[in-house]
């Protein structure tokens, strides 16, 4: 079964309680993030590695040195980090990091957990973000870059921006209003959403607070008749697509929620009773479904012989999430897959894995521009997205900062999250001499 620490975490919400219950609760140690431990023994690593004669051969000009020794030196790095947690409206903040740290100021511990959790030691989770810094980006001069077109194509619909929301299960854990405050924000910027199988708001209700088809993500179970209910549910939705995440099993060890709920002292029985079958019954997706035969939301006995049934089950176009080789990118359009995720559904399935952005071009490689490639893991800046689109990604797909704006600020966080990374995005398509994405190529990065 999986993570049943996490499935019981999960459910209605919960937030909103009493903040001075919360702030009363002792202070959670994530092992990820911006914790006192976490930024203790990573400051201590970097410096090792700073210091280590070992890097320097492996990057020209000790550039990295150089830029973990200020990383490490910059004695008022933590006192700004602090002022993060006191904005108070979406429009204070700086950066999509800065609704973190107000996330995780207004949210019960065990929910702060769900969302910062990756698997084991949450390496895979930092690691996605860090993969961007070992790239650098070749800035050209002198190119006219007053009208800007960061546009893409996915399906042969236009979206205004290549960024897309990730599907993440049980968004009314951040907010009372979950998934469809999440729509509103993507309607208003006009953002592809995927929706997750295990979201906590109905494909009716986002659809409609989106004012167009979202893409719905698919969590098949080990019942075939579940799998098809769910997929003609989402065709009757509009879905154009069918997004297959093939990267979660049962049973993922997510330490760091069971540690955070260890330290949640609040009665969660009400909202997470019922064990697995209980949480399946909870979500909108099976309502009306006979589920008494599902006790896995991803059977292990799946091969590709499933990817087929897939395909031949439904008109909508069929992605895989979470292909990170060239081996089973080439399996894919093997098997007429109509697009991929490079995804590590963000560190939470398994530990010390490469970062995302690193699997990218291998896989971007494999299928020799004949299916769209999207990827997300670890994006946290409009830098971030520069160098996945330079890499070759069609699309680049946030997670987690989606739910620290809906979690701090509700739709207005998401929103403003969404108006950052377009910002930055921007900026840095300007500094690069690169006024549209099909200008973003290989040659605007080198590492
Ligand atoms: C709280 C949470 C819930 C998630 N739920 C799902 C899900 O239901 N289905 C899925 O395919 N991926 C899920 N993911 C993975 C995301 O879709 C995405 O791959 C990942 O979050 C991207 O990494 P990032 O958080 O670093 O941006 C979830 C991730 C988080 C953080």
């Amino acid at each position: 079964m999986r993570g049943r620490s996490e499935r019981e975490l999960l459910g209605l919400p919960i937030v909103g309680e009493s903040g001075s219950r919360i702030s009363s609760l002792p202070a959670i140690k994530i092992t990820m993030g911006s914790s006192p431990a976490f930024t203790d023994s990573r400051r201590k690593f970097l410096r090792y590695l700073a210091l280590s004669p070992l890097v320097s051969p492996l990057f020209s000009g000790g550039s990295l040195r150089t830029a973990l020794s200020l990383y490490l030196d910059d004695p008022l790095r933590e006192k700004y980090s602090a002022s993060s947690e006191s904005i108070t409206s979406a429009e204070q903040a700086l950066d999509v990091m800065e609704f973190e740290a107000v996330a995780r100021r207004k949210l019960p511990p065990g929910h702060f957990a769900y969302l910062a959790s990756g698997v084991d030691d949450d390496a895979t989770v930092r690691l996605n973000h860090e993969g961007y810094q070992h790239i650098g980006i070749r800035s050209r001069r002198l190119i006219n870059v007053a009208k800007l077109d960061a546009s893409a194509e996915l399906f042969g619909t236009k979206w205004e921006t290549p960024i897309f929301l990730c599907p993440l299960s049980s968004m009314k854990a951040f907010d009372p209003e979950g998934e469809v405050a999440v729509a509103r924000a993507a309607a208003k910027q006009r953002h592809l959403q995927m929706l997750s199988t295990v979201a906590s708001s109905s494909i009716e209700d986002v659809t409609a607070a989106r004012g167009a088809p979202v893409w719905q993500q698919l969590y098949p179970t080990n019942d075939w008749t579940v799998t098809r209910a769910l997929i003609k549910r989402a065709e009757a939705a509009g879905s154009p697509a069918l997004v297959f995440t093939v990267d979660h099993q049962e049973n993922a060890n997510n330490e760091t929620i069971a540690k955070g709920r260890r330290v949640d002292a609040r009665d969660c029985s009400l909202c997470h009773a019922g064990g697995f079958a209980g949480y399946v019954r909870r979500k909108p997706m099976f309502k009306g479904l006979d589920i008494s035969r599902v006790t896995e939301l991803y059977d292990p006995s799946f091969t590709w012989d499933f990817v087929k049934r897939l395909k031949d089950a439904t008109t909508m176009k069929l992605v895989l999430k979470g292909i990170v080789t060239r081996e089973d990118a080439e399996i894919a359009v093997e098997h007429g897959v109509d697009g991929i995720v490079v995804s590590n559904h963000g560190g939470r399935a398994e530990d010390t894995l490469r970062p995302t952005i690193e699997c990218l071009p291998e896989v971007v490689a494999a299928v020799k521009g004949k299916i769209p490639v999207l990827m997300d893991g670890g994006i946290r800046r409009g830098t971030d997205v520069f160098k996945a689109l330079a890499l070759g990604a069609t699309a680049v797909g946030i997670g987690r900062p989606q739910a620290w704006g809906l979690a701090a600020f509700g739709q207005s966080g998401v929103e403003a999250v969404l108006v950052i990374l377009r910002r930055e995005l921007d900026k840095i398509m300007r500094q690069a001499g690169t006024p549209s994405i099909r200008g973003i190529t290989r040659v605007s990065v080198a590492f």
